[in-house]
Formats: structure tokens, sequence, C-alpha cells
């Protein structure tokens, strides 16, 4: 069955319910779409990935998120993590002191159901939680997805993201990606930051990923990474919602017209911190 994840009437605030930053958001994503997001700074797209992934600091006032007609909304992020749903950051955060193979070999672990079983050495006191993936099992994967992916061999042994250049981070986003196999992939501006190699490198392995079981949400400022990785829809995003869906013939006329396109026909730009 192709799963399907449905976003509807959203409404999010921060800050505490001081803001109100989306404001009746509907998008729907199905098993194998790729839907392009853009939108300008500000309006509301990394909030929309907080919310979707369950960010503790982004409460939802109104409306749904379903995956396959059950609200997510109560889930934790882990849980969320385990039915599916992947947020590839814009700002990816280090971690000093976890290595990127014990945090990826942690993670697969939970999403495919290791740690439910109780590891060998705590069967007697019966412990759950605490058992992995064997070590031989995940190195071998690890190192092919690493090649596959073009992240160099010695990335494993490295702190997650710390002291990463922000292509790297980018590139370790995808690798995340990869092992952790997603229904549905949030990629909140993979392409920033990226020189023209990175760049396609980035694509490259976007679109070996893609296919009839992965559902991708890329939001990004630029047409370029759509020159790479062809979307089958594509939004925009402005103050808090979706104010026009289409074909990829959007982002060039957004490109070649900028916003004012969009505020010609919507209205001025009304600051979401206004
Ligand atoms: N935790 C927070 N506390 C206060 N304000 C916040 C918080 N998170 C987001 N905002 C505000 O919500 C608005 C939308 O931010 P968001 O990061 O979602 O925009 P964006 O569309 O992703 O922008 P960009 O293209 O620059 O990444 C901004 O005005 C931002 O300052
Ligand atoms: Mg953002």
């Amino acid at each position: 069955m192709t799963s399907e994840l449905v976003i509807r009437d959203l409404h999010v605030t921060v800050a505490d319910g001081e803001k109100e930053v989306l404001k009746g958001v509907n998008l729907t994503i199905r098993q194998g779409e790729i839907h392009a997001l853009m939108g300008p700074n500000g309006s509301g797209k990394s909030t929309l990935s907080n919310a979707i992934m369950g960010h503790p600091h982004y409460a939802v006032t109104q409306g749904d998120i379903l995956l396959d007609g059950e609200s997510i909304l109560d889930m934790e992020p882990n849980v969320r993590a385990r039915k599916g749903l992947f947020l590839a950051f814009q700002y990816p955060v280090a971690v000093p002191g976890v290595s990127m193979a014990n945090f990826l070999r942690t993670a697969v672990s939970n999403i495919r159901g290791f740690t439910d079983q109780p590891a060998p050495s705590d069967k007697k006191q019966g412990l759950i939680g605490s058992n992995l993936m064997p070590m031989k099992d995940f190195r071998k994967e690890f190192l092919g997805k690493m090649d596959e992916f073009n992240v160099d061999r010695s990335f494993a042994k490295r702190y997650l993201n710390e002291g990463f250049s922000g292509g790297e981070k980018k590139r370790v986003e995808i690798l995340q990606m990869a092992m952790l196999q997603p229904k549905f992939a949030i990629m909140d501006e993979t392409d920033s930051g990226l020189d023209i190699d990175a760049l396609r490198v980035v694509s490259d392995g976007v679109n070996k990923l893609a296919g009839p079981d992965l559902g991708i949400l890329l939001i990004t400022h630029y047409q370029r990474i759509l020159n790479y990785v062809k979307p089958d829809f594509v939004h925009v995003f402005f103050n808090g919602r979706i104010v026009m869906s289409g074909g990829p013939e959007i982002a060039y006329e957004l490109e070649e017209k900028g916003y004012s396109w969009v505020t010609d026909q919507f209205g001025e730009l009304e600051l979401v911190a206004a």
C-alpha cells in the first residue's frame, strides 16, 4: 500500500504560544512523489519541518498531521522516525563525543527494532532496550553506504558534525537518510551552502534514494537544485501557508520574476514576525 502523509489545516505557534507561524498549511505527500517547497526567509518552512518531526518548541494549535490516516501529533520524535519520517536539518547540530558510527548504529537499531529485544547479556534480568544491530552487519552496511554516497570513510570515527564543513554536514544528512530508509524525507535546504560539485553529489544522492518507496519534501530557495532533482509538484510558501501549487514551471517563474510575482497576487508580504 502506498503511504500518505497528510498535513491538514496546520496551525503552529512558537515561543510559548506568543507567535503563530503556521496559519493553516494543507499538503498531501504520497510515497514516490517529490514535492518542492519554496518561500522567502522567515515564511515558516523550517517551522513546518520541525512541527512534522515533533520538535517540542513548536506547538500545534489547530489541524492535524496524519500518516496513513493516523494522527502523529501525540507521538514523540523517535516514534515518528520509526513510523518512517526523517528530517534532514537546515542547520545540523554538532554532537561532540558521539561518533558518526555510534550515532547511526544506535539510530538504525532503534528504527529497525533491534532495541526492542533484550541484549544477550541482559536477558536474565529481563532488561529491554540495550540491544543494537550486530557490529559486523552494521559496519558492512555503513561502509558500503559511505562509499556509495561519497562520504570519506574517515568520517565514521569523527564526532557527529563537529568541525564538518557546511557541505560535509549536508552530505552526512543524506548518508543518514540512506541508512534510515524513511518513507518520507523532509529535506530542509539541503542544497544551501553547497559548491557545484557538492550540489551534484547531494542531488545524485537524493536521486538514488528517490523511488516508489520514498516521498520527499524538498525545501529550497533555489531553482538550481531542481535542475538535478525533478519535482512532481512545486509549492510556494508565504506567510505561514501554501499560496500556490503546481508543476516545475512554477519554480522557473519564481526564479525569473522573484517573489513579487506572488505578492502581486496575494498582497504584500506581511512579515510573520509582525
Ligand atoms: N523557536 C522560535 N522562537 C521564536 N521565533 C521562532 C522560533 N522558530 C521560528 N521562529 C520564527 O518563526 C518565523 C519562521 O521561521 P522559519 O525558520 O520557519 O522560517 P523559514 O521559512 O525556514 O526561513 P529560512 O528560509 O530563512 O530558513 C521567523 O520569524 C522565526 O524567527
Ligand atoms: Mg528554514
